[in-house]
């Protein structure tokens, strides 16, 4: 019997690695609409986070998609990086993230507003339900690399995150998390 080789790679240190790897990266001047306050001293082509991901080119239901979140240690005015955060166009497809790195914190919202975070620490294993918009916070001072799987045809609604946004900011102070209601900063 012949022995392939996967076209997919995912060495643990080196990351993803394909001919279908597809690469997306946010730098700061188009991260700033996330955070409470702008830091005016942070280099907008500051890098925030990378994502590399192979994704299925029918994304129909069924299919699925693999890719890395990669957060750096970047704190805006003391708040920590952050991903955009989103719900999924079809409510019914749910995700997995699985920490590989770093430490940080899942942030996780229903359709009502409610609120609330899940620890990541290495070998985390967080199952998403469909109906909770999810958001990547990194809280620690090294690279927070998480693995996601998630449904081909599941989508990015980002709007509906801007409309209603996470009411939480995640602070980190003299070493210590701090959590914030959203736009009551003195
Ligand atoms: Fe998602």
């Amino acid at each position: 019997m012949e022995i392939k080789q996967s076209p997919i790679f995912h060495d643990f240190e080196k990351g993803l690695k394909s001919k279908w790897m597809e690469v997306s990266e946010k730098r700061y001047k188009d991260a700033k609409s996330f955070y409470e306050s702008v830091n005016e001293d942070l280099p907008d082509d500051t890098l925030m986070y990378r994502v590399t991901c192979v994704n299925d080119p029918e994304a129909v239901e069924g299919h699925l998609n693999w890719g890395i979140s990669m957060l750096e240690p970047v704190y805006v005015n003391g708040e920590c990086n952050m991903t955009r955060g989103h719900f999924h166009s079809d409510l019914n497809c749910q995700e997995y993230y699985w920490c590989a790195k770093g430490h940080g914190l899942l942030m996780l919202m229903d359709e009502e507003g409610s609120c609330w975070c899940e620890e990541m620490v290495p070998g985390s294993l967080h199952k998403i339900d469909g109906h909770h918009a999810h958001r990547l916070i990194n809280t620690s001072d090294e690279r927070l690399e998480v693995i996601c799987v998630w449904n081909s045809n599941a989508g990015h609604d980002y709007g509906r995150v801007e409309k209603m946004p996470f009411p939480v900011c995640v602070y980190k102070e003299n070493g210590k998390i701090v959590f914030k209601e959203r736009g009551k900063q003195e």
